[in-house]
């Protein structure tokens, strides 16, 4: 028999800026779906890519010096760009579509040909408003207080000669799609898309699909003057990837449609209404679902690169690796709605998820059976009572975890282990295996119990896999699990585990962090790569020893010209330092910079100083006075540079 199959997407991103976590989080859902189909047998199409089109990529292409493509290979596959961005998350996708790959071009210069032959897509003009960022046409009652309503940005007036794809036509059917089947989901987003496009004054407007103000897309070939407009080109990633109208590929038989397509909620518009009407037009199979997944927020706002927010996937990849990423962020937010991200709430999940409850689990185990079986486990299968209600749990979990997965709820499918590794570890509590280990005649009993501790821990394993697998594997290794005991139908059996396992306790799987240490490195990090990769500077905090305006107004601050300069004798660090205060008399001034400049190279500069501090005497001779100068740290190392100013001050001026 066929295996059956399972195709599903994640939005192509705009490689406009380096991705953030709001884009691993949806990549890593749709990755952990993509896992979990194949776990249970299907043969699975996982495709990712990058939109690359457009007047956002063109601008800022521009503001680089650098063509558009150079600016969009950079960012995709550069140095940590997109494609080692997936490569470091363990992403599994089986292709990875770039819409300026020639054979999508091709296809869409086709599609765009079919649908005016067929005349859904017509010439006409276009006034109204534009909002740039996001690209899109906007009548005035669509607005939000005058603004663009998806992202909250100024909008512009706009009239272009245009061509135009007529979503008015397929409106009733597009409406009927939403409201009599399950293809939108959550089912919580379709009201918001039926209201205010389909059944909103004036109905569906029909949409614009062409652009003459800039130059960056696909150009209509019948009429080079205008480009796809980009949702139309990006949104056909999705058949084109599969050899729609190219013969690049020839999966479309077998993965078209799409089982789901997973959206951030902002776009679900345009795979729900757009979407489904361009397929409508071309009497194309619809996909069966359409996702729209909840945003990551930080502080209420959501993280986004034109505001600035967002946190670096690879910053905490690093430093928490992959798998515990991978798990915070689906264990963490109920896929379908908004989640509040925060580095607290990460270290919290991993100390209290993985170290405490799963890392505790395995290595308990495993240290139990090594202390009291020298590794080597046998299956007795002396059962009590006790063991009733956590067996119970084991067998029944596999079926409440795919309940929940099925329904893309991993947050809740992930509840389920966990309420199972909890039990498991209420478990060993109750039976006190160290007790049983005193009396020889309780060692088979000993052994079952760890057996079936072990067995739980398999179990887990399995269903955690779409979601930390490279760390199953070292749990597997640990228990000695063979393949055939990682499978998903061994998943639905409680004592597949064989007789005489070898256990082999390793190093910590999830090691506990110290959250305060780790926290005040991650801000400064964070910090650090938002200031270009540069660390960030620790600024005093304001005191209550704070000095108050006007004991600093009796500061005072004078241009000084250097008219000798010399090391002290017997002295490292100090340079001794003629000045001309503007006074008509020299003054002295002894400075610890040795180690920064040498003497003869600041004779004739004009430098700043305080020039009332009470004289000091160093090495013997006195000091009337302190150089200013700015100190910062490069790779660890003190900087200093004495404040130099233009040589046009005269020398005594007062700095206010
Ligand atoms: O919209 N929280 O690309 P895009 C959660 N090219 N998910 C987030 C997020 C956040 N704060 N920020 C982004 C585009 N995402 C189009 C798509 S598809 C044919 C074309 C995720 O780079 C989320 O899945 O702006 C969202 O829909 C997607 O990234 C948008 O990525």
């Amino acid at each position: 028999m066929d295996k059956k199959t399972f195709y599903i997407t994640t939005p192509i991103y705009y490689p406009s800026d380096k991705l953030h976590i709001g884009h691993a989080y949806c990549t890593v859902a749709t990755d952990a779906m993509a896992r979990y189909k194949r776990l249970t047998g299907c043969e699975v199409m996982f495709l990712t890519g990058t939109d690359e089109h457009g007047q956002k990529i063109e601008d800022k292409a521009k503001a680089a010096g650098v063509t558009p493509q150079q600016f969009v290979d950079n960012i995709v596959t550069g140095e940590r760009g997109i494609l080692d961005l997936w490569k470091l998350m363990n992403i599994s996708n089986d292709r990875f579509i770039r819409t300026t790959d020639d054979y999508h071009v091709r296809a869409i210069q086709r599609i765009f040909r079919r649908m005016y032959d067929n005349g859904d897509i017509y010439k006409g003009k276009y006034v109204g408003k534009y909002c740039k960022p996001c690209e899109s046409f906007w009548t005035e009652s669509q607005l939000k207080d005058g603004k663009c309503p998806d992202c909250g940005g100024d909008v512009y007036d706009a009239e272009e000669e245009a061509y135009f794809f007529r979503a008015s036509k397929y409106a009733q059917r597009v409406r009927d799609l939403l409201t009599g089947t399950d293809f939108l989901q959550p089912a919580s987003r379709v009201n918001e898309m039926v209201n205010n496009f389909i059944d909103c004054e004036g109905g569906l407007q029909d949409l614009c699909v062409s652009r003459t103000s800039f130059q960056w897309g696909i150009p209509v070939d019948f009429d080079s003057k205008h480009v796809v407009y980009v949702w139309l080109d990006a949104l056909f990633n999705y058949m084109t990837a599969l050899g729609f109208e190219n013969d690049k590929y020839d999966d479309l038989d077998k993965f078209w449609p799409a089982d789901v397509h997973f959206v951030g909620k902002e776009i679900v518009r345009f795979h729900a209404i757009y979407w489904p009407a361009f397929l409508m037009s071309l009497d194309l199979p619809l996909p069966k679902h359409v996702y729209g997944h909840g945003w990551l927020v930080m502080d209420g706002g959501k993280m986004s690169k034109s505001k600035g927010n967002v946190v670096d996937p690879y910053i905490l990849a690093e430093r928490f690796g992959v798998d515990a990423l991978r798990f915070f962020l689906l264990r963490t937010f109920p896929f379908g709605s908004d989640g509040n991200f925060s580095n607290e709430l990460l270290i919290s999940t991993i100390n209290v998820d993985l170290a405490n409850d799963l890392g505790n689990l395995v290595s308990r185990s495993t240290a139990m059976v090594e202390k009291y079986f020298g590794g080597a486990l046998p299956k007795t299968g002396v059962s009590e009572s006790v063991d009733d209600e956590l067996i119970a749990m084991v067998k029944a979990l596999r079926g409440r975890y795919e309940t929940q997965m099925e329904k893309f709820q991993f947050q809740n499918g992930l509840d389920e282990v966990f309420k199972v590794i909890a039990r498991a570890n209420k478990y060993i509590d109750e039976t006190a295996p160290w007790v049983l280990a005193k009396d020889e005649a309780k060692k088979d009993r000993l052994a079952a119990v760890l057996y079936n501790l072990l067995e739980t821990v398999r179990v887990c394993a399995v269903l955690l896999t779409p979601f930390m697998p490279e760390s199953v594997e070292k749990i597997f290794a640990q228990i000695g699990a063979t393949a055939c005991e990682r499978t998903w139908e061994s998943a639905e059996v409680f004592g597949a585990l064989h007789d005489g396992v070898t256990v082999t306790k390793g190093e910590a799987i999830f090691p506990r962090i110290d959250a305060a240490a780790e926290l005040a490195e991650l801000e400064k990090l964070e910090k650090a790569a938002k200031n270009g990769g540069k660390p960030a500077v620790e600024l005093e905090p304001y005191a209550a020893e704070s000095v108050d305006f006007d004991t600093f107004c009796k500061s005072d601050f004078r241009a000084v010209k250097v008219k000798a300069c010399e090391a002290v004798k017997k002295s490292d660090k100090l340079l001794r330092f003629t000045l001309d205060d503007g006074s008509g008399t020299d003054r002295q001034i002894l400075s610890g910079i040795h180690k920064f400049y040498e003497p003869e190279t600041l004779v004739g500069k004009t430098l700043l100083a305080i020039i009332n501090l009470p004289p000091r005497k160093m090495m013997g001779l006195e000091s009337c006075g302190m150089l200013i100068s700015a100190i910062h740290h490069e790779n660890g190392e003190e900087k200093l540079n004495l404040i130099m100013l233009d040589d046009n001050i005269p020398a005594g001026a007062k700095m206010c």
